[in-house]
């Protein structure tokens, strides 16, 4: 089959059921090339009115089922959203064709997904490469975190090294704070696994910017910055999330910023997974601290961030199919990538109880009434439909996303939006995108 200008048309298959992915899937569909667009979470309601559910079980430990449906649905590209499928290894498994040849996968493989899976090892890459980032150790031993921790003068930030969703990561005022975080991770483990390598990092002053880019294998493309807002609560308290809203462009960094971010940050690591003969098709995304000594690395993750993912792909003009098949293909050097002037900005609004106990079930209203004003997108995230009606169904449950002229018009049209829908217990912060939010305490 091919589409009206004549090229081959793509079956693709979305891995994931977040906002992101609902927001990746609506970009994808505008694209002339799209065949069927296969999902794996119908359960998410944007997701099920874009897409047709994949009808194998989808699990890491089966992954040869997906494997097949790829093959038996002539599946062109892959595209996997989260980082827990990266990490087990769902681009290997999917980017092998049963007749021997590669099928196009955006997203990396096991290998690169360590990037974020790992912080211990993304802080030894960082080392290795020479890229800017806070002195860190990471430790195994709980009574060596212990005894180096004690041993600084000022509360030193503590990570979980595996992936915790946003919130491994304790940023302490006092310096018994920060062991009662080790505590919790190394002793009473309550992020599992994640938590039994702890990176002890030194605190960064700034603010916070995301810089994406991607990378075909070897060609990077970086993306306009974005802001992240990741405390729960206005003014930056309260405790870490995935993320409570994002906007696009970050008026916190210029354009010498932005190549000096590419040149010590992007350069450095993509020749370092190279050396490595990691071959890595998909995002990287940097979360940078602007710091007095220039741009430091916080963090490395594998995948567009969420919410940051909406708001950016508000304002790709560009056929957004043939950019990720381009990165999947690594022809990144022949596309053509433009983004319009205006500005977006995205508020999530999570359940009653996020993030420590999400409550499900509670109906949602007023979507439409929110989609019906101009300039307002709604993409759903832990949301589902019961009995004919939307119910929350997780801790952020829908990103409500407004474009316009500038940052302001955008903030104003996405909380407009915002004020349409309605859920008992629903949370969302006022201050996104206001000017002096988000910076980094
Ligand atoms: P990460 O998942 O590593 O990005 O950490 C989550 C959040 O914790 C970041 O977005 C920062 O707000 C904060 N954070 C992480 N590392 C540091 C650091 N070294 N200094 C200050 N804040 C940090
Ligand atoms: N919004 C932060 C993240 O996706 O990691």
């Amino acid at each position: 089959m091919s589409s009206g200008s004549g090229q081959r048309l793509v079956n693709v298959l979305l891995v994931g059921g977040g906002g992101r992915e609902h927001a990746l899937a609506e970009a994808m569909c505008k694209s002339a090339r799209m065949g069927t667009l296969f999902v794996t979470h119908p359960g998410n309601p944007g997701l099920a009115e874009l897409g047709t559910p994949v009808d194998v079980p989808v699990s890491g430990k089966e992954l040869y089922r997906l494997a097949q449906f790829c093959d038996r649905e002539d599946i062109g590209l892959v595209v996997i959203g989260p980082e827990d499928p990266l990490n087990e290894g769902y681009a290997d498994e999917l980017s092998r064709r049963a007749d021997g040849t590669r099928r196009p996968v955006f997203g990396p493989g096991k290998a690169g997904a360590q990037l974020e899976a790992d912080k211990a090892f993304a802080k030894q890459m960082m080392r290795a490469a020479s890229i800017p980032t806070g002195d860190g150790r990471a430790f195994t031993d709980y009574e060596r975190a212990v005894e180096y921790y004690g041993s600084r003068q000022e509360p030193m930030v503590v990570k979980a090294a595996g992936l915790a969703k946003g919130k491994g990561v304790i940023v302490p005022d006092t310096i018994e704070e920060g062991l009662s975080a080790i505590e919790s991770m190394m002793k009473r483990e309550v992020f599992g696994a994640a938590g039994k390598t702890v990176l002890v990092e030194e605190r960064l002053q700034g603010t916070e910017v995301s810089v994406l880019a991607l990378v075909d294998g070897s060609n990077i493309l970086i993306l306009p910055p974005c802001q992240d807002h990741k405390r729960l609560l206005d003014g930056d308290a309260g405790p870490n999330t995935g993320g409570m809203g994002a906007f696009c462009p970050a008026g916190s960094v210029d354009d010498a910023a932005m190549r000096l971010i590419e040149a010590e940050v992007f350069v450095p690591i993509v020749d370092a997974l190279r050396r490595e003969e990691i071959d890595f098709r998909g995002v990287i995304y940097a979360g940078l601290m602007l710091t007095a000594g220039g741009p430091k690395v916080l963090e490395f993750n594998v995948r567009f961030g969420d919410p940051e993912c909406q708001p950016l792909l508000a304002r790709l003009e560009s056929d957004a199919l043939e950019l990720l098949l381009a990165t999947a293909e690594g022809r990144l050097d022949e596309v053509d990538v433009r983004f319009s002037d205006q500005h977006a900005v995205c508020v999530v609004m999570a359940s009653d109880g996020y993030p420590d106990s999400p409550r499900p079930d509670d109906t949602i209203k007023g979507i439409d009434a929110a989609e019906s004003i101009p300039g307002v997108r709604v993409h759903h995230a832990g949301a589902r439909v019961v009995a004919g009606e939307v119910r929350t169904a997780g801790g952020r449950v829908l990103g409500v996303t407004g474009l316009g002229p500038d940052r302001e018009s955008a903030r104003v049209l996405a909380y407009r939006g915002c004020e349409q829908i309605r859920f008992a217990g629903a949370q969302y912060r006022r201050d996104i995108a206001k000017s002096g939010a988000g910076a980094s305490r």
